[in-house]
């Protein structure tokens, strides 16, 4: 079963999806629960819904919102820790994601491919501007089953491998990106400046 995923990047759209998609079987997954705006729309059919938010203030105000609700559970935890996501959330049929629409794509992109490839929902939902604005120029999309190389697409990291992606590789490269460009400006500068 392949998912079927919808890119947006207003709250307005995201929300209409959050009306129209759930059945009355569905059990959803609200990534970045915020206030419980979508996380209401959503109850509003789904059999289930899990909120996840890291943030402190914004829980207490899911659970003083949603304290009647038995079919809305929100949990106070970070998005990144998939696997103990998953073993509170074993299985869910439709994944709503929304880490700030101006979160960087790349960040939008590693974290959302890890929740689509651990649980596979039917239906996907993920608001990020930059990304939406990118797919919207999209002509083809060649899709990579075809070639064994790019199963490990479809994996899903180790634990430690996730905090080391966090950790360390971007940061990596960027130091490298960093130190390169700032040796070019040197070099342009000294130059400016002896002509
Ligand atoms: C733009 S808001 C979501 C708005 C929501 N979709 C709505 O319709 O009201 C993004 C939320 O994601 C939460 N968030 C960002 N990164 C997170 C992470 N790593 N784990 C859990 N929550 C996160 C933020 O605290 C914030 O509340």
């Amino acid at each position: 079963l392949e998912s079927k995923t919808h890119f947006v990047s207003t709250t307005h759209c995201f929300r209409r999806l959050a009306k129209t998609l759930p059945l009355r079987t569905d059990t959803v997954l609200e990534i970045g629960s915020s206030f419980g705006h979508t996380t209401e729309i959503l109850a509003k059919r789904a059999k289930e819904v899990h909120g996840i938010e890291h943030s402190k203030v914004m829980i207490d105000a899911l659970n003083t919102r949603f304290s009647n609700n038995s079919h809305v559970v929100v949990h106070w935890h970070d998005a990144r820790d998939i696997y103990g996501i998953k073993e509170i959330i074993p299985k869910i049929d439709l994944l709503f994601f929304d880490i700030g629409g101006d979160a960087p794509a790349h960040i939008a992109v590693y974290l959302s491919q890890l929740y689509i490839n651990t649980y596979r929902p039917r239906v996907v939902v993920v608001r990020n501007i930059s990304l939406a604005a990118m797919l919207q120029e999209v002509v083809l999309t060649e899709y990579p089953n075809a070639d064994r190389r790019y199963h490990k697409y479809r994996n899903v990291p180790s634990q430690e491998q996730i905090i080391e992606h966090y950790r360390d590789q971007a940061k990596r490269s960027d130091r490298k990106f960093i130190e390169r460009e700032d040796k070019r400006r040197k070099k342009s500068l000294d130059l400016d400046r002896s002509l």
